[in-house]
C-alpha cells in the first residue's frame, strides 16, 4: 500500500495543478500535436464511428440507468471537490475547505487530487451517455427539477442546491471483507453476512463532509468526518464496479456493451484507489458522537480479512463452486440490479431529504433497465 510519506515524496500535492487540465491544454495548444495527429489519420479511427440505427428499447433503458446513476454521482462529488478537492474550469464551483482538505490529506498527500478527477470522470460519464442516447434518438436523463437540497454551509461550499446527501449517511462497509474473502461470494451466497469494516458505520448517521464550520473542530472530529468520506468514496466506487458489468450482460447492441464494459472498469480504478486510501485512516473515535475507526491491522481486526493492504481482489469462487477459484469482481449477477443499486444508495442516506417524485422516477429508470433483454442485433 502507498504510504502517506511515500506519495508526498513523489509528487507535490499542489492544489493550484491539475495534471489533467495541464494535458488538455497541451493537447489544445498543439503541444502533443504530432501524436495526436497520427492518431486522428489511423485507419482504425474509420471503423469507430457510431452504428448506425436506433436503439433497442432495452439498450436504451440501460443506458439511461447508468446516466441517472452517474449524474447523481457527479452530484455527490462535485460536493467534495468543492470543499477538499482542486477547484477549477473543470470541476468549477466551491473555493475549498483548508481544514477539511487538511484532514483527506491524511489519508493521502494527493486526495484531493483524486477527488477533482473522479469528479471530472464522473461528469463525463452521463455527458456522454446523454449525448449518445441523444445521437440515437434516444431520451436522455435529466434530474435537474430534483435538485432541492441544502448542501453544506461550511466554508468553500457553493452553497448550490443537490440532489444527494453526504451529510446523514450510513456506510456498508461490507464491501471491505468482500473482495478478501476467499470462500464466498454474494452471487453464489446471496444470504452471507461480509463484515463490516467500520462497524460503527453501518450503525446511525455520519456527515461526510463538514455541515458548518462548526464541524472544523475538534481535530478528532473533524478527522472522522474526513474518514467517514474515505470510506464513503470506496463504498460508491465498488457500486459502479459491479453495476456496470451487471448491465452489461444484457446489452443486444456491441457498441452498448461496449460503453458499459469500458466506462465500468474506469469505477474499478476509481474503487482500487479509494479502498487503498481508506486503509490509511487514522484509527480515532470522534468526541462528539462516539464514532470509532479501528485499527484494521490489529485485534480483533486485522488478519486476511480486514489487514490494510490487502488491496488485490482476493481469488473466491465463481458461478459454480466446482470450477477453481478466480478473482474477479462480486456480484455481477444481472437479475434486477439496477433496483438493487437504487435500494442500496437509498439506504446509505445519498437520497435523505428527497421527494416522493424523485423516488418514483429513479425507481422507473430502474426498473426498466432491469427489464431489458439481451437480443441477438
Ligand atoms: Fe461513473
Ligand atoms: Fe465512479
Amino acid at each position: 500500500m502507498a504510504s502517506v510519506i511515500d506519495k508526498g515524496t513523489a509528487r507535490s500535492p499542489d492544489a493550484s495543478n491539475s495534471r489533467r487540465s495541464f494535458i488538455k491544454k497541451g493537447i489544445a495548444a498543439g503541444a502533443v500535436g504530432v501524436g495526436y495527429a497520427l492518431f486522428a489519420d489511423a485507419p482504425s479511427m474509420l471503423t469507430q464511428t457510431p452504428q448506425p440505427g436506433p436503439l433497442s428499447a432495452g439498450d436504451a433503458a440501460l443506458l439511461r440507468f447508468a446516466a441517472a446513476a452517474e449524474i447523481l454521482e457527479s452530484d455527490f462529488w462535485v460536493q467534495y471537490n468543492e470543499l477538499g478537492g482542486i477547484q477549477d474550469s473543470e470541476v468549477p464551483g466551491g473555493t475549498g475547505n483548508p481544514t477539511y482538505t487538511a484532514k483527506l490529506q491524511v489519508l493521502d498527500t494527493d486526495f484531493s487530487q483524486y477527488i477533482h478527477d473522479n469528479t471530472d470522470d464522473e461528469i463525463t460519464h452521463f455527458t456522454f451517455l446523454n449525448a449518445y442516447l441523444e445521437s440515437k434518438g434516444a431520451q436522455p436523463v435529466n434530474l435537474d427539477a430534483f435538485r432541492t437540497l441544502p448542501g453544506s454551509k461550511a466554508t468553500g461550499s457553493s452553497g448550490e442546491m443537490r440532489l444527494t446527501n453526504l451529510m446523514q449517511l450510513t456506510v456498508d462497509t461490507s464491501w471491505w471483507t468482500r473482495y478478501r474473502s476467499s470462500d464466498n461470494n454474494p452471487d453464489l451466497d446471496p444470504n452471507f453476512t461480509f463484515p463490516q469494516a467500520v462497524p460503527d458505520l453501518s450503525k446511525g448517521q455520519f456527515t461526510a463532509i463538514p455541515r458548518t464550520d462548526d464541524d472544523l473542530s475538534p481535530d478528532a472530529h473533524i478527522q472522522a468526518i474526513a474518514n467517514t468520506a474515505g470510506f464513503h468514496m470506496p463504498t460508491i466506487e465498488q457500486g459502479g464496479t459491479s453495476l456496470y458489468p451487471a448491465l452489461a450482460q444484457r446489452a443486444s447492441s456491441v457498441e452498448v456493451l461496449r460503453i458499459l464494459i469500458s466506462i465500468g472498469p474506469t469505477e474499478t480504478m476509481h474503487f482500487q484507489t479509494w479502498q487503498d486510501k481508506a486503509g490509511n485512516a487514522p484509527p480515532l473515535t470522534d468526541p462528539t458522537n462516539g464514532l470509532t475507526f479501528p485499527d484494521l491491522n490489529k485485534p480483533p481486526f486485522g488478519g486476511e480479512l480486514f489487514q490494510t493492504n490487502l488491496i488485490m481482489p482476493e481469488p473466491c469462487p465463481f458461478l459454480d463452486r466446482k470450477l477453481p477459484k478466480c478473482s474477479i469482481i462480486r456480484p455481477t449477477e444481472t437479475t434486477g440490479i439496477a433496483m438493487g443499486v437504487v435500494n442500496f444508495l437509498t439506504a446509505m442516506g445519498l437520497f435523505t431529504g428527497q421527494s416522493p417524485d424523485f423516488f418514483t422516477t429513479l425507481k422507473k429508470l430502474a426498473a426498466d433497465a432491469d427489464a431489458a433483454t439481451r437480443q441477438i442485433m
